[in-house]
Parts: structure tokens; C-alpha cells; sequence
């Protein structure tokens, strides 16, 4: 029998364990032009060349996202930025200093020769240095800045596991390096230097009080002036952002958010006109009624965030016709998960045709 001289080269959109082989493969994928998963702290992200504007595009198709809705670049770290950003106010380097690596995003006027593929043609860049080892130690290999949104279909539940973004994007992407569940769970917090006031545009797990702990003064956060999900994504002066919209973060199945009390009376009545109740509640207890999938999940932000979006994924596929969520605490620790579900309900379902 004649043996091959080669391996055959491994299917395209595998998950691969991250290896120092893996990691160097994708560096040499990106290197290549071609777009891979990656894990970070926060979810999975699709990262390709920052600097490679075909590369870039081909972000935008995989995710079937339009093409003025600005990429975060991903750094190794802080000395990174000089490249990437025209100016760095102090408070951004004392942020990028409190809490890189780590779930932020800082929102710079970009520097000269950032393609405008990454920025959606505007005058600023969004950088990170994320804290997952794996996405490290690709950064440092790799030794440039990775463009990656959400590894996610646009509109879709961020993913945070490999078999996540392989359930996603499939032979979409080069390669999937396996880092295991996101610790954060939830995507970055963002914050807008480029004007005059820093301005949260994305709750993440970094609050703002965190923020003012270290800049000494409590950034806007955009949603606290009372204005609406919807009117704060229409916010004429905002910028571009896709985790802006509405209806975003979504699962096809629609979602209803209920105060703790109405939450067992409402999954009854709908269970007995036939319908499939899928509930997620973190204080209300299971009513073990067998008509009803019932999550539990700890009343903790940081452990609700952790499996976030993997349980509205579960929920999703459970086959229920509608999920009921328990409202969430006021407190600024759950800010990030409020915004993100709320999305999600004007996402879910049946409304998602009409945004
Ligand atoms: O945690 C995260 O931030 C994850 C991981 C992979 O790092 N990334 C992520 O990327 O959530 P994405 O593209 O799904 O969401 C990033 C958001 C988008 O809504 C984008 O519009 C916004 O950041 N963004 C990026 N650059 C921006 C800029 N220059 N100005 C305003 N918004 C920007
Ligand atoms: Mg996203």
C-alpha cells in the first residue's frame, strides 16, 4: 500500500486544543489572511489581521455583518496602542493601566493607517489587551493587532465556548483554538474617549463605578438618563455600535422578562394553552410542574453572566415556544446582563421582524 507522505490538512472549522502547534497555526492562518475563533475572557471572538483589509472582509461576511459597524482590534498589550490610536487621553492610559488585560474596550481617535475596514470608516478605534491565556499568547505570537467582533452570526447570542462558534460559523473560520468556557462571560465594557466626557457605550463587567475608582470622576453611561433601549441606540451622536441595537444578543425563540411574583402564574397559564414554557429565574424556586423546563441559575451577577448566553443557547434549542426570564436586580453589578437581555427580548422571536 502507498502511504501519503503528509498528513492531510485538517478540516477547515475544526476545534483545535491550544497547543503551542495550534496557537503558532493560527498566528500563521492570520498571517495567511484567513479569519480563525478565539477564545477570550469576555466570549469567542473572530479575529483576523487587523491590518489586512481582505482579511477583514472577510469578517463581515462570515458573520453577515454590514460593513460600517466598527471591529475591536486586540493588542498583546499597552505598548501596542501608539500604533493604533493618534492620541491617548490620560484617563484611557490610566484605565488601560487598572485594567488590561482585562474586559474594556477603549474607544481612541485612530491613528494614521488603520484600515478603514476595522473603524466602519470613522475617525476612531476600539483596543483591547483581554486577560484568556490562549488569546495572549496568540497576540504575542502573532505580535500585531487582531480585528475580532463576537464570533457570532449578527444579531445572534455571543458565543462562549468552541462548539459555540463551530455551532455558528462552521468552515467559516480556518480554525477554532479551544480556551475552554469564558470566564467574564458577557463582551467588554466600552468606553468612548474620543470626546469630551468619557462615556460608557457598552455595560460589561468593568461598572462605572469601577471606572471612577480609578479616573476619580463617574463616566456617562449611555441608557442612564432615563432614555429607552431603543432611544439609546438612536441617539443621533452615537457612534456606530452594533451592541447598540435594540434588538441584538437574540435567541429565535421569543423572551419575555417577568417580575419574580407574576413569573409561575404567567409560565401556568401559558403551559395550559398548550404552550412549551421554557424559565430562567434566579429566585423564584422550581415549581417542578412537569409541563414546564425550568433553569435555575444562581443569584450572583457574575455567576448569571458566566452562563448567560450559553443558557438562553440551551433555552433556545429546547424546543419551548416561548422563555419566560426573571426580571433582574437594579444594582450596578447587573447593569451589563439587564442590557444585554433587553436586547434580547426586542431581538427575540416574532419582533424580530420589526426592527
Ligand atoms: O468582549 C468583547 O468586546 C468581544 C471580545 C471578542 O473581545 N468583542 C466584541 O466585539 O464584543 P463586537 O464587534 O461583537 O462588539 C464590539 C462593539 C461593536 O458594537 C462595535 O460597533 C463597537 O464595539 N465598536 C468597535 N469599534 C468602535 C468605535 N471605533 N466606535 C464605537 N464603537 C465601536
Ligand atoms: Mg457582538
Amino acid at each position: 500500500m502507498i502511504k501519503p507522505n503528509a498528513e492531510p490538512a485538517p478540516a477547515r472549522g475544526r476545534i483545535e486544543p491550544p497547543t503551542l502547534t495550534a496557537i503558532r497555526h493560527a498566528a500563521d492562518l492570520l498571517r495567511a489572511g484567513d479569519i480563525v475563533g478565539m477564545p477570550t475572557e469576555t466570549v469567542y471572538g473572530l479575529g483576523a489581521d487587523a491590518l489586512n483589509p481582505e482579511a477583514v472582509k472577510k469578517i463581515f461576511a462570515a458573520k453577515g455583518r454590514p460593513a460600517d459597524h466598527p471591529l475591536i482590534v486586540h493588542l498583546p498589550d499597552a505598548s501596542h496602542m501608539v500604533r493604533w490610536a493618534a492620541s491617548i487621553p490620560k484617563d484611557a492610559i490610566a484605565l488601560a493601566r487598572a485594567f488590561w488585560p482585562g474586559p474594556l474596550t477603549l474607544i481612541l481617535k485612530r491613528a494614521d493607517g488603520v484600515p478603514d475596514e476595522v473603524t466602519g470608516g470613522q475617525d476612531t478605534v476600539g483596543l483591547r489587551v483581554p486577560s484568556h491565556s490562549i488569546a495572549l499568547a496568540l497576540l504575542q505570537v502573532f505580535d500585531s493587532g487582531i480585528a475580532a467582533p463576537s464570533a457570532n452570526r449578527f444579531g445572534r447570542i455571543s458565543p462562549t465556548t468552541a462548539e459555540h462558534v463551530h455551532e455558528e460559523l462552521g468552515d467559516k473560520v480556518a480554525m477554532v483554538l479551544d480556551g475552554g468556557a469564558c470566564a467574564v462571560g458577557i463582551e467588554s465594557t466600552i468606553v468612548d474617549f474620543s470626546r469630551d466626557t468619557p462615556e460608557i457605550l457598552r455595560p460589561g463587567a468593568i461598572t462605572a463605578d469601577d471606572i471612577a475608582g480609578v479616573i476619580g470622576r463617574r463616566p456617562r453611561v449611555r441608557g442612564e438618563m432615563g432614555e429607552s433601549v431603543q432611544e439609546a441606540a438612536a441617539l443621533s451622536h452615537a457612534p456606530r455600535v452594533s451592541g447598540a441595537l435594540a434588538a441584538h444578543y437574540a435567541p429565535a425563540t421569543p423572551l419575555r422578562l417577568l417580575p419574580a411574583e407574576k413569573l409561575i402564574e404567567e409560565a401556568a397559564m401559558l403551559a395550559g394553552e398548550g404552550s412549551r414554557v421554557a424559565v430562567l429565574a434566579h429566585t423564584v424556586a422550581d415549581p417542578h410542574d412537569a409541563r414546564l423546563i425550568w433553569q435555575s441559575v444562581q443569584c450572583d451577577a457574575a455567576a448569571y453572566g458566566h452562563d448567560l448566553y450559553a443558557n438562553l443557547r440551551k433555552l433556545d434549542a429546547s424546543g419551548a415556544d416561548f422563555i419566560l426570564l426573571e426580571a433582574l436586580p437594579a444594582s450596578e453589578d447587573w447593569r451589563a446582563i439587564a442590557d444585554r437581555l433587553g436586547r434580547a427580548v426586542v431581538g427575540s422571536g416574532a419582533e424580530q421582524d420589526e426592527t
